[in-house]
């Protein structure tokens, strides 16, 4: 299948699964899963189980990485693998606190091809191809090399690992004083986009999974913007990595500031 084709039928498809999660009046009941509340609720696996059926007849010969039901084991090949987050913000999900991204990245010999995060309350759409470009609901991203003193940082706190949380704060307390503020919207996926289209300067999380950025970081890349590990190393779709993504004046500015 054609490159473009195959970009339009996964934002379609991915349209789809967030009508499951728009159309749903609670979240129902949870379990529990490795860490400090970590939830799963019935739409996870739904919206996960939906995406792996219809991204499966696009391209029979992917493999599946996921974060719920065993896909997480799941490794990158060299070939095409799709890269799933069916909710990204699950807690935002069990509050009703409407900020959620459905995440799928595509990876072909691995390095991300297409990337698409949707957040259906908001009808937001971000993709992007590689070499192709970054878009919101079809409008192409150009990122403004905006410092962090001109905007906010958008940040998480590895809520699942609080062992993390000592050290992230220490370091948001020192970034604080270089950014007009702090926010945490409780999706990395979404956080990232956020920086693709300008509404943040960077993004820091201490440890994110795969699932979480992948898709996300080609739409911030193809955007103009910057992603790497904490201390500027590459990602290459590492499987838990400490991320900072940010424009590159913001990127810079942050590494800069640890020295
Ligand atoms: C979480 C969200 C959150 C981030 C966590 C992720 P989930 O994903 O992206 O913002 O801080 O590290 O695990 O569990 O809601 O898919
Ligand atoms: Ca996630
Ligand atoms: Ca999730």
């Amino acid at each position: 299948m054609e490159k473009e084709v195959l970009f339009e039928r996964m934002c379609r498809t991915v349209r789809e699964a967030g009508d499951l999660i728009r159309t749903c009046t609670s979240a129902g009941a949870c379990r529990t899963k490795e860490g400090t509340a970590n939830f799963v609720t019935k739409y996870d696996s739904m919206v996960q189980e939906f995406l792996i059926q219809r991204l499966s007849a696009l391209v029979p010969e992917a493999v599946f990485v996921g974060e719920e039901d065993g896909y997480s084991e799941g490794k990158i090949g060299k070939g095409d693998t799709f890269i799933i987050d069916p909710i990204d913000g699950t807690t935002n999900f069990i509050c009703g606190f409407p900020v959620c991204g459905i995440s799928v990245g595509l990876s072909r010999q691995g390095r991300m091809e297409i990337g698409v995060v949707y957040n259906p309350f908001r009808e937001e759409m971000f993709a992007a191809g590689r070499g192709t470009g970054a878009f919101l609901n079809g409008r192409k991203l150009v990122l403004r090399d905006c410092a962090l003193g001109e905007s906010v940082l958008c940040m998480d706190t590895a809520p699942y690992t609080p062992e993390l949380r000592d050290g992230i704060f220490e370091e948001l307390r020192r970034l604080s004083y270089l950014c007009m503020d702090m926010r945490s919207i409780g999706s990395a996926a979404l956080s990232i986009c956020y920086v693709a289209c300008g509404r943040a300067a960077a993004y820091i999380s201490p440890k994110l999974c795969v699932w979480d950025y992948a898709a996300a970081s080609l739409i911030l890349t193809e955007a103009g913007g910057v992603i790497t590990g904490k201390n500027g190393e590459e990602l290459n779709l590492a499987t838990r990595a400490a991320v900072l993504a940010g424009s590159p004046k913001a990127h810079a500015e942050i590494l800069e500031s640890g020295t």
